[in-house]
């Protein structure tokens, strides 16, 4: 699913914190502000205070801070997106999730479907004629049956210019078959066939409209396989291979596999495993894992069986585990993929591996082992760190539980027993010291200066002149979202920029912002915060040039005047700034 920016913003533009919070716990008027007894640790007195000025949200004890979707986050334990979804029920802003998702297409680019199922009826008719001995002969020698060929539309396109020949004469046009990457031109500015000499797989979306091709060589020449490049209708980050046909598959078997390739996806059907879909070769994305949720089925990857499909499985694993899916995993040792096991042995050992499903922790208690091996200490201790982190995201409490006493067998380390509490309370551990007194002046500095920013116009622009950039994250990249806007003319708040901060900064930042005192527009003040940032860069130099002249390797005379110009010129100023 996916709601735009600009969505976003106004929701929680309309939405009222306090009214938010008062739907989930019981709220108090107090003053201007609003409080509560703070759902995120045990509290006894109402120590979450709520500000309606600012939209934010700040426990003083636990230290638990951020706007109308964090709070939502973390007390329903949903997703950004899902807590953005519960926000606009909350305050009745209408949004109809599935006209946002797909409205301009279908009309807009029905063209270029059709323009694309033409290819696929043709280079399926070319496979079967005379033409297409020689790719028939290649895919019969991979197993693959007439009926399978026919399941997938697989076709062939055996010469430079049939597609583009048989197209035009269907009245499209040279540009619509270049905007569809089906034809392109080539260097001494000719119109090429892009898959000539090539198998061709179609790919389509999850309504079933050709959007795309993978088309495989058989000849050694060139990449093994190339894709349809980005297009209109194709975008391979959103797509995954065969799902239109799995999906109803999937809703029955209540699972899916997700393979690597589109051979493997078609290894899988020839056992007759038919809830298989592939990412192509990618590395999984955000909006393949929002495609996987839509389906409400067990996710199972089955990438290779070499290593760099094991790499690509705990990578795919953990993204999908930041994103609320606990997927699993067909175990593979064998090193092959699945079209492979089907090649060299039976279906059977395809089947085997069906039944062979791990969670995505045992996968990584296996697959850790082998980057961090356990004999030694310091080793363990980066296991322990790595595991517990990954356990700690499951959100059931028992598996939390089990698989820590898995882990504590392996590593023989402190049990980690605080990652057994439930998610919501657990933001404590983290957060029961005021982390604002932690921070440097530099950094206290430049944290105040955001936040005059996002207040005053003025300040930006003094900022701009002054000073022009912070030093380092997160105030660097608040600092360019705040001039982006300004300079399209929006207006930035403080709640705004708390979705582009960790919870860490968002505690921080929440406990800043509620200190008016300090962060109250004022040419002086902004001024001073200046002062000392420039004092740390001088300071930063200072250090640099110390060196520099320090061990004088590979710099001449001149240059060392030079350096020790500039220090002697920096201590100058900053003797007289103290
Ligand atoms: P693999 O290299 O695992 O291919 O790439 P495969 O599925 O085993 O293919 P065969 O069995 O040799 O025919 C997996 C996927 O990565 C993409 C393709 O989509 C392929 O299905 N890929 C691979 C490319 O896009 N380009 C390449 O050069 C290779
Ligand atoms: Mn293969």
């Amino acid at each position: 699913m996916y709601l735009s920016e600009e969505t976003i913003s106004e929701i929680r533009a309309k939405a009222s914190i306090s009214e938010v919070i008062g739907h989930y716990i019981p709220v108090f008027k107090k003053g201007r502000n609003y409080v509560a007894k703070c759902p995120f640790h045990d509290d006894h007195d109402p120590s979450l205070s709520i500000s309606e000025d600012k939209q934010i949200y700040k426990c003083f004890v636990c230290g638990e801070g951020g706007n109308v979707f964090t709070f939502v986050e973390r007390y329903k334990d949903v997703s950004f997106i899902e807590a953005v979804k519960e926000v606009a029920d909350i305050i009745g802003y209408p949004l109809d999730l599935k006209i946002e998702k797909k409205a301009p297409k279908p009309l807009k680019y029905q063209r270029y479907y059709d323009l694309l199922s033409e290819v696929i009826k043709f280079s399926s008719y070319l496979l079967f004629a005379k033409g297409g001995q020689k790719a028939l002969a290649y895919l019969e020698g991979r197993g693959l049956s007439k009926e399978v060929i026919e399941y997938f539309d697989i076709g062939y396109n055996p010469l430079r210019n049939v597609m583009r020949e048989y197209l035009k004469k269907l009245g499209y046009s040279d540009e619509e078959m270049i905007k569809t990457n089906v034809v392109r031109l080539n260097q001494r500015g000719e119109y090429d066939d892009v898959f000539y000499g090539r198998i061709l797989f179609p790919i389509h979306d999850e309504n079933a409209h050709a959007i795309a091709f993978s088309g495989r060589e058989i000849d050694g020449q060139g990449p093994k396989y190339v894709n349809t490049s980005e297009t209109l209708i194709y975008k391979k980050g959103d797509v995954l291979y065969n799902l239109h046909r799995a999906k109803s598959a999937i809703k029955r078997a209540k699972r899916v596999i997700v393979a690597e390739g589109v051979m493997d996806v078609i290894a899988f059907k020839r056992a007759d495993i038919d809830f298989v879909v592939a990412t192509l070769g990618t590395a999984l994305t955000l909006n393949q894992i929002e495609l996987l949720k839509g389906l409400n089925a067990r996710v199972v990857f089955s990438y290779d069986g070499d290593k760099a499909g094991q790499n690509a499985t705990m990578k795919a694993l953990e993204l999908c585990l930041d994103n609320k899916v606990e997927a699993f995993v067909l175990k593979n040792n064998s090193g092959l993929d699945p079209d492979e096991i089907i090649n060299k042995g039976k279906e059977k050992n395809l089947r085997d591996l069906l039944s062979n499903e791990v969670s995505c922790i045992e996968f990584a208690l296996d697959y850790y082992e082998g980057v961090y091996p356990l004999r030694s200490y310091d080793n363990r201790v980066r296991y322990d760190e790595k595991i517990s982190s990954l356990i700690a995201k499951l959100a059931n409490e028992e598996d939390r539980l089990n698989f820590l006493h898995e882990l504590n067998a392996k590593t023989h380390l402190r049990f980690r027993e605080e990652l057994i509490k439930p998610v919501s309370n657990r933001g404590q551990i983290v957060y029961n010291r005021e982390e604002v007194s932690f921070l440097d002046g530099v950094s206290k500095a430049q944290a105040y200066i955001i936040l005059m920013m996002l207040k005053s116009k003025r300040a930006f622009e003094i900022y701009r002149e002054e000073l022009g950039y912070l030093l380092e994250e997160p105030f660097k990249e608040l600092a360019l979202l705040i001039s982006e806007a300004y300079r399209s003319n929006r207006e930035l708040s403080l709640a705004d920029i708390l979705d582009h901060l960790d919870k860490r900064w968002q505690s921080i930042f929440t406990s800043l912002a509620l200190d008016d005192e300090l962060n109250e527009y004022s040419d002086e003040k902004l001024n001073d915060y200046i002062a000392t940032i420039k004092r740390s860069i001088m300071q930063n130099r200072v250090i640099e040039l110390k060196k520099l002249i320090k061990d004088n390797t590979g710099i001449n005379d001149e240059a060392l005047m030079k350096y020790s110009k500039e220090l002697l010129d920096i201590m100058r100023k900053l003797g007289g700034s103290k």
